[in-house]
């Protein structure tokens, strides 16, 4: 177990922000974590439960306690042409699809190289490229950080959609998130009608890809297009795509005719983010230190010892220009704290 106090979260977050917390605490299984927990005092609250910091903006120290799962450790149940992964939340996210794909177990190929870490995944429902990893989540087991006990929830306890989940809502800051099962199978089924994978995969001659080929593009995808946190930090994408009523959007596509969107439901269609701020004239701008990526507007970047005040005043002023117009609201993916 690490315990150290006031620690700077420098190493701790792809942003590249210089903040400290009171208290960092870092535990590698089940029954460590139920010590950090009885051992804990008033005097150490707020606590934050921080993956490998992939998906926040520090804007300040954290006046609390900072707890860092390294639980490690995959094991596989194999059920006919299932198979139950059961990984520990510290396990890096890029390290389990690579397992999976390497084993010949698909369906997690779409989601090659996001950043961050098995637990995180649950809380966040990372997606890209038409799949989301609530697909393959079964089971979530955590432990409730108020009485150190064990629970384990179903796919459906989590109530999954976009970006969301339970742990982000009512949940939130309730339970440490230990284990994650994922269901994968013997049979590949690929996803290639999102984005550009079909294209990328003409530029490659490919008709029928296997798994690797798919994870190799998705990987040549995402470096084409996101800044390396470690020449130039980020979090991914910093807003999540909007989704907005059929009418908005009926009368936004008559006005810019050539918008993309994504098709929700009948009475809802998602629009890129990027798109929007990219229209407002931001791809590639800075504002001080910070800075929206050249690539792609989704990402907002710190172009050297920005601070995260810095990054978050970018942020509020594209959510405002945005706002002004196309009357569209955007909010954060990224947890600001
Ligand atoms: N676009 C622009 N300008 C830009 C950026 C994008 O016009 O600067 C347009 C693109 O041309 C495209 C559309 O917006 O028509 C969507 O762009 P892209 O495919 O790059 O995806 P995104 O919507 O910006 C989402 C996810 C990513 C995921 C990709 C691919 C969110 C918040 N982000 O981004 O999620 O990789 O789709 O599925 O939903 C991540 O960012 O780390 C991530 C995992």
């Amino acid at each position: 177990m690490k315990d150290i106090r006031n620690y700077s979260l420098l190493r701790h977050n792809t942003f590249g922000i210089d903040a400290c917390c009171r208290r960092y605490i870092e535990y590698s299984s089940v029954e460590e974590l139920q010590q950090v927990i009885a051992m804990l005092s008033p005097a150490d609250q707020p606590l934050f439960m921080m993956g490998s910091g992939s998906n926040i903006l520090l804007t300040q120290d954290f006046e609390g306690t900072v707890l860092h799962s390294a639980i490690k450790g995959c094991e596989a149940t194999v059920c006919g042409d299932t198979i139950l992964l059961r990984c520990g939340s510290g396990e890096v996210w890029d390290d389990v699809v690579a397992r999976c794909v390497a084993n010949g177990w698909y369906g997690a190929e779409n989601l090659s190289l996001i950043p961050g870490e098995v637990g995180a995944s649950a809380v966040q429902n990372i997606g890209a490229y038409g799949v989301e990893v609530k697909d393959l989540i079964v089971k979530v087991e955590a432990i409730e950080l108020a009485t150190g006990k064990g629970v384990s929830f179903d796919n459906g306890e989590c109530a999954y959609a976009y970006r969301q989940s339970r742990f982000k809502k009512e949940w939130k800051d309730k339970y440490a998130i230990t284990h994650v099962t994922y269901r994968l199978s013997t049979t590949f089924t690929p996803h290639l009608d999102y984005g550009n994978i079909r294209t990328e995969l003409e530029n490659r001659h490919i008709t029928a890809p296997t798994a690797k080929q798919l994870r190799e593009v998705v990987i040549s995808i995402r470096q084409s297009k996101l800044p390396d946190p470690q020449t130039e930090g980020n979090a991914g994408s910093f807003f999540m795509n909007p989704v907005v009523g059929r009418e908005h959007f009926e009368e936004l596509a008559a006005r810019y005719p050539s918008m993309p969107f994504y098709e929700v439901d009948a009475s809802h269609v998602k629009i890129p983010a990027g798109w929007l701020i990219e229209q407002c004239g931001w791809k590639g701008r800075s504002l001080g230190r910070a800075g929206v990526h050249s690539k792609q507007a989704l990402v907002l970047v710190n172009r050297g010892g920005a601070t995260g005040q810095e990054v978050l005043q970018l942020c509020e002023t594209i959510i405002a220009d945005v706002r002004n117009k196309f009357a569209i609201e955007l909010h954060p993916e990224v947890y600001v704290i």
